[in-house]
């Protein structure tokens, strides 16, 4: 076991540049969650309280055990998507504890269009489903929504991974045994009505809470009946004589505290405490603001990071002195366990054939696996062509995709290319990926996106014996170089939820906790890794 040691200075010029500059990224950041969490804004505020609603912060605030934390996934979802400003996606969604059960929670933010679902609304919705299926979490839904955002039901109705999914997941999680709860705080029309009727048990609150399949709107037009909503679908109809809802609530606090007793009777596994006892590490994970070049293209020295993530900065290297590259080790954080992959230059064969070799073990001790990219690519070139670098490139990235133990990825640096493949990028099914308020990530780098598009450009003109223009080359360049930097940011990303959360590095060691806690839960797999070329 290697105690960490970190020499990077801390006080120089350089350190200061780093630290200014993190402060800049910092309150960006904070200005983006600060504007989610407001909601729809002051009026559609003023209107949802005038009702005697709490919002959705506040009904998630009430349902989670007091003083425990919350693992929000998807807060900046939705952030400069749209024309309209669909804060937080529409949907708030993390993992809370809720008597004393990690579970998944959704709330629908009624402020936002009514509640109704955009397309990044329901990918948020399925996200927290997957999450939750995967790590066997009791799925709690706290719905108040308008259904489908109807201007664009192309693109949240037809297609397989659209509003049906939601249903769909519901009905399969609970034949899983994973319970299924709704509370109804709001409206619920149309498609939506089936996430409280599909649910195992179903809160409704009296004078809020509506389901139909058809609102008064819809009635009306359809058959000239005229009907109000709580005559049509509210919690008497609903507790009394349809037998859609099984409970009857006062107003929301009741309603939260009924479905709490609910999860407080279910199957669902209380949480237990870590394996190890948690041990801070030894060196403030706050001087990691210090470490971080200003410049993105520089890189970040993996020993300064991991002696401010591991519980004691204790790490146990593995084949420290090969394809010294990638450090891969076990240590601890917040008692739990961890595999750590975590690059220290390009990746190269050996790198690559150590962390497969690495995962198997991992897979064999059911330990998870924690990846922290700051990687351009794998080293490219003739000689490392001719030495099989795309195999043993293969090798680890087959590893990293059929590894069955709980995988946790986040982007502290750059992560390009096959990369970002080999590190368990989003495709690779992480159970939770953030990334670093400093981080990037893109197919390759923007300089060299643009060479290439340059490059074959001047080909194409060679072939008709022509040239070209600086010009030409510029306006091929200049919009490359600015489309790479803005699409490969953290806040981009996690607009699109390609990443649940951007994380600070000080607090990345609580978002992993909680992370590992919520895994924890999950029955261990057993890992069959596909044929390895050799
Ligand atoms: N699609 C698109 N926009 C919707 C919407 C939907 N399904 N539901 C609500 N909205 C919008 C409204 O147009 C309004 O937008 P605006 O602020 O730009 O004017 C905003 O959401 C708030 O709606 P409003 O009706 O003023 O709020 P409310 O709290 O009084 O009522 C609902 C909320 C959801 C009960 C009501 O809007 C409603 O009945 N919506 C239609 C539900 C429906 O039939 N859905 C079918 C889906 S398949």
């Amino acid at each position: 076991m290697t105690v960490l040691r970190p020499t990077q200075a801390l006080a120089d010029a350089r350190a200061n540049a780093n630290a200014a500059s993190y402060e800049q990224l910092r309150a960006e950041l904070q200005a983006a969650r600060d504007a989610s969490d407001l909601g729809g804004g002051a009026r559609a505020l003023e209107l949802h309280r005038s009702r005697g609603k709490l919002t959705a912060r506040e009904r998630i605030g009430a349902l989670c055990d007091p003083g425990t934390p919350f693992l929000e996934i998807g807060q900046l979802a939705g952030h400069g998507v749209y024309d309209d400003a669909v804060p937080s996606g529409g949907i708030v969604v993390g993992v809370g504890i809720v008597s004393g059960r990690a579970c998944m929670v959704m709330a629908n933010d009624a402020t936002v269009k009514g509640g109704s679902y955009y397309p990044i609304t329901i990918k948020k919705q399925l996200r927290a489903q997957a999450i939750a299926r995967e790590n066997a979490l009791p799925c709690l839904y706290l719905v108040d929504s308008g259904g489908a955002y109807l201007p664009m039901q192309e693109d949240i109705f037809p297609d397989e991974h659209h509003f049906g999914r939601i249903f769909r997941n519901i009905a399969e999680m609970s034949s899983m045994g994973l319970t299924q709860i709704s509370a109804v705080m709001g409206s619920c029309t149309a498609g939506g009505a089936y996430i409280p009727a599909m649910s195992d048990e179903t809160v409704i609150v009296q004078g809020a809470g509506t389901i139909f399949l058809g609102g008064p709107q819809l009635v009306q037009a359809a058959t000239g009946e005229i009907v109000d909503a709580q005559r049509l679908g509210g919690a008497h109809v609903h507790t009394a004589k349809s037998g859609v809802a099984d409970h009857f609530a006062q107003d929301d606090l009741h309603a939260l505290s009924l479905v709490r007793q609910i999860v407080g009777r279910s199957a669902a596994p209380k949480l237990a405490p870590p394996p190890l006892a948690p041990r801070a590490p030894l060196h403030d994970p706050e001087e990691l603001t210090r470490i971080i070049n200003a410049n993105p293209k520089d890189p970040i020295s993996a020993t300064e990071v991991l002696a401010r993530l591991l519980d004691g900065s204790e790490f146990v290297p593995y084949r420290e002195r090969y394809g010294a590259s990638l450090l891969c080790g076990t240590g601890a954080i917040g008692g739990y366990p961890i595999g750590v992959l975590i690059n220290d230059g390009v990746l190269f064969s050996e790198s690559a054939q150590k962390a497969a070799n690495f995962i198997e073990l991992c897979c064999q001790t059911q330990v998870p696996l924690l990846f922290l990219h700051n990687i351009s690519g794998f080293m490219v070139g003739e000689s490392y062509e001719a030495g099989g670098i795309a195999k043993d490139g293969a090798k680890m990235v087959n590893a990293v995709a059929t590894a069955r133990v709980p995988k946790f990825s986040i982007v502290i640096g750059g992560s390009y290319g096959a990369g970002n493949f080999a590190m368990c990028g989003r495709a690779f099914g992480p159970r939770l990926m953030a990334m670093w308020p400093n981080a990037r990530t893109s197919v390759m780098g923007g300089e060299q996106a643009a060479k290439v598009l340059e490059l074959v450009r001047q080909d194409q003109l060679a072939r008709q014996g022509q040239q070209a223009t600086p010009e030409e080359l510029d306006a091929i360049r200049q919009p490359t170089l600015e489309r790479y930097d803005r699409n490969g940011r953290p806040l981009y990303a996690a607009a699109r939820l390609w990443v649940d959360a951007v994380v600070d590095p000080a607090r990345t060691r609580e978002w992993l906790t909680l992370g590992l806690a919520m895994a924890a839960a999950s029955p261990p797999e057993a890992t069959r890794f596909g044929v390895f070329r050799m």
